[in-house]
């Protein structure tokens, strides 16, 4: 048969063709929502933590609008914090690699701190396409020891929800190591196994797993 008139080629063709314009459209989703100055500026009752003892306000900002301070506190809480996770699996932990990742330019961070300007806790998250889809991806969400187990956390990714959901992400994805005892934190709050998170095998463990939260308004409209 002549390769042109082949009708499974031209499916296939086709199938090419809608593919690559839904990973456009979601690429201007996740484009449109780098381009936001501040995305909690419309949500001032986010932008205050007061509950246990805490009386924190919040901002998101770009990493390349924070303070060096700011930065180095960041990388500073997620080697206190993680390292001993890391090193403890086939992860490892490499400064270099970890600074990089925390300071690349596409990173967002939303910032906790008390009133005297206490850095209480963050998360690096960035808008992006994850396997073609438009997602909020949380980095990161780390707490300063002594405010862990007050609601902080929960609340941080409320907002997170919150900012993903608003600028139409279709999930908020995350990657947590199984040697954290902190994951459980994730799973406490809804989170589920993605479907992109990998399965162990007889060849292979992994020593992380991927969760998610998917956006209901977009799911039941689709
Ligand atoms: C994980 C972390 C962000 C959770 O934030 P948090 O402010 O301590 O958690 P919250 O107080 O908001 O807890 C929310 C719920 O999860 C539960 N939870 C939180 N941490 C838990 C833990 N380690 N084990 C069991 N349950 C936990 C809480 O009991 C609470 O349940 P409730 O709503 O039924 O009362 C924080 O503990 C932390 O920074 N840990 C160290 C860094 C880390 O591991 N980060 C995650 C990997 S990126």
């Amino acid at each position: 048969m002549n390769k042109k008139s082949n009708p499974s080629n031209k499916e296939k063709r086709q199938k090419r063709k809608e593919e690559q314009h839904r990973i456009k459209l979601a690429m201007q989703v996740v484009d449109c929502a780098n381009s936001l100055n501040d995305p909690l500026e419309s949500f001032p009752v986010f932008q205050r933590f007061s509950k246990n003892g805490i009386d924190a306000t919040l901002y998101v900002k770009r990493v390349t609008h924070l303070d060096k301070d700011v930065k180095d506190w960041i990388y500073d809480l997620t080697k206190r914090n993680m390292k001993e996770n890391y090193e403890s699996c086939s992860w490892g932990w490499n400064d270099k690699k970890k600074y990089e990742e925390l300071m690349d330019e596409s990173a967002w961070y939303l910032v906790s701190q008390l009133t005297n300007g206490k850095l209480l806790g963050f998360s690096h998250f960035r808008f992006d396409l994850d396997e073609g889809i438009e997602v909020l991806y949380c980095y990161e969400l780390q707490l300063e020891p002594e405010v862990q187990r007050k609601g902080l956390g929960k609340f941080m990714m409320q907002i997170l929800e919150l900012v993903a959901f608003t600028n139409t992400m279709k999930k908020v994805v995350l990657t947590v190591l199984k040697n954290n005892e902190h994951s459980i934190f994730f799973k406490n709050i809804n989170y589920v196994v993605d479907e992109t998170s990998p399965m162990d095998c007889d060849e292979e463990e992994y020593p992380y797993e991927i969760l998610s939260k998917a956006n209901k308004r977009l799911i039941t409209t689709a």
